[in-house]
């Protein structure tokens, strides 16, 4: 079944058809090409896929496509203003936090939501 929604990323509006079973995750990197959002486990476990959905992080391996349907979406790519990277940016630069930097969008986005 494939169902039609409208969502707000990173500031832009998106309205598009997508398969009723697509993860949140999977439309964020396979439809709208964001590869910033990362996939580990898959299970809800690692927190690699977090983004902020209206304003609170969640794992977007197990939310659907189709539950952020008129709601707005932060990933990665929404953090920083053009060449200016965002202040949680700037601190894990300055402290080393990002080690082999897969995690880091979602420690990022964890780190920023909901009350950052
Ligand atoms: S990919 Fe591990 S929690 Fe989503």
């Amino acid at each position: 079944m494939i169902q039609q929604i409208r969502v707000t990323v990173n500031g832009e509006s998106y309205e598009l058809e997508v398969p009723a079973h697509r993860t949140l995750l999977d439309f964020l990197r396979k439809d709208l090409e964001l590869m910033g959002t990362k996939s580990g486990c898959e299970t809800g476990d690692c927190g690699a896929c977090t983004v902020l959905l209206d304003g609170r992080p969640i794992n977007s391996c197990l939310v659907l496509a189709v539950e952020a349907d008129g709601k707005d979406v932060l990933t990665v790519e929404g953090l920083a203003h053009g060449l200016e990277l965002h202040p949680l940016q700037e601190a894990f630069i300055e402290h080393g936090a990002v080690q082999c930097g897969y995690c880091t969008p979602g420690m990022l986005l964890s780190a920023q939501g909901p009350a950052g």
